[in-house]
Parts: structure tokens; sequence; C-alpha cells
């Protein structure tokens, strides 16, 4: 009986030893892998004569996806939103010794992912629908008004960056963020608030080895690879 029971304990404890660890390997395979890096839906080159390759590669596979292992690596212990969108709207409500971290990495990889979406190559980003029109054309008069105002609007952020066109109680507005926030954090924190159809990176690493310190160019170009199809989705959502 003594040694039944002696097998017995040791199988249970055993199996508990191995349903822990599994259960803490678990755990912790979650937390690394809440957040992934998005492949690009295009190659490296397919800017080439707006952005290029080096860049490309570079911003994705280094910056991009830095915010991505940095934001899993402090997402550790906590149970956030797999989304990153939803993510973003949570930022304000994080335990402070979590926030900074989760501000500036969740909101970089929600941005750039955003953002990676948005370019296609010339010719294939498509048009705006008559519904984008309509609502640019009521918010800022035409598209080119909103053109202008969206390039100062990037070319006013000092430092580091992002333009964004963004919706808010059916109007269409356009503003700026600083470092990686955006307008689905809370407005206490960005400083603008909205839904964000369009948004530009206007950190220098964006744009730095083809134009150096001429971020005009780099946006006055940028317009020739807007995915408006993506635009468009965005908005009728
Ligand atoms: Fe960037």
């Amino acid at each position: 009986m003594k040694r039944r029971f002696f097998l017995n304990t040791a199988a249970v404890a055993a199996a508990s030893s191995l349903l822990f660890r599994a259960e803490n390997s678990f755990a912790y395979l979650l937390a690394e892998d809440q957040y992934s890096l998005p492949s690009l839906p295009y190659t490296h080159d397919a800017f080439d004569a707006i952005i290029d390759t080096q860049t490309m590669q570079i911003h994705h596979g280094k910056h991009h996806a830095s915010y991505v292992a940095n934001l899993n690596k402090a997402s550790v212990g906590l149970q956030l939103p797999k989304s990153p969108a939803e993510l973003m709207s949570r930022i304000h409500t994080l335990p402070d010794e979590k926030k900074s971290a989760i501000r500036n990495n969740g909101g970089g990889h929600f941005n750039h992912t955003l953002f990676w979406t948005l370019l296609a190559p010339q010719t294939q980003g498509g048009e705006p629908s008559a519904e984008v029109m309509q609502a640019i054309q009521s918010s800022f008069g035409s598209m080119d008004t909103m053109k202008e105002q969206f390039t100062a609007a990037a070319m006013s952020r000092f430092g580091s960056g992002w333009a964004w066109l963004y919706k808010k109680n059916n109007r269409l507005l356009i503003g700026s963020t600083a470092n990686q926030d955006n307008p689905l954090m809370d407005e206490s924190l960005s400083g603008i608030s909205g839904k964000p159809i369009l948004c530009l990176d206007v950190w220098e690493h964006a744009y730095y080895l083809k134009y150096q310190n001429r971020r005009a160019d780099y946006v006055k170009a940028w317009w020739n690879i807007v995915n408006w199809n993506t635009v468009n989705s965005l908005f009728a959502e």
C-alpha cells in the first residue's frame, strides 16, 4: 500500500509538475506571441521611385519588427486585446509602469501596420469612392484643400510623428501626433481622437535615405502611392 501510495503520489506530482510547466510555457508562449509582424502585401522595391528599396527593408524588417518585439516584451504578464486597434483604446488604462512602453511600441505596431495597407504601387491604388469624395468636399471644400491641409500637418509636426486624416462624428478631420501616438488613443494622450482612414509616417527613418532633410519632397511624392481602395474601405466600415 505504501509503495502504491508512493507511486500514485509520485505520478500525480510528476503530472502536476508537467502540467504546471506546460501551463507556464503556454502562458509564456501566449504572451510572447500576442503580436506579430505582418507581411507586406508587395515587394520591398514596389515603390522604388518614391520610397527606395533599402528604406522599405529597414523600415519594415527592423523598425516595425522592433516595435513588435518590444511590445511583446512589455506585454508579458498582462492580458491585453489581441487586436492592435483595440489595444490603442486601452493605453490610458494600463498600469503606469507598462504604459509608456506599450504606448510607444503598441502605437508603433498599430501605426505601421495601418501605414503599409495605405500604400499601393502607382496606378494600383484606385480612386477615392464617391462617399469619400463627398466627405472630403463637405469637410474641406475640395480634394486639393484636403491635400494642402494634410501636407501642412505632416510638415509642421516637429520631430518624429504622424499625419492623419480621421473620421469623427461623420466629419473628416486632419491632425498630427507625436512619436507613435494615434487618434485611436485617448485624446488626453494623443491630442486628437477619431477613426484614422489615412496616415503618413514622418519619422526620418521613413524617408531619410532618399530625401535626407527634404520632408516636403517625400510628402509630395507619397501622394502618388496612396492606396485609396484602403481609404475607401476604412471610411465605409
Ligand atoms: Fe516608421
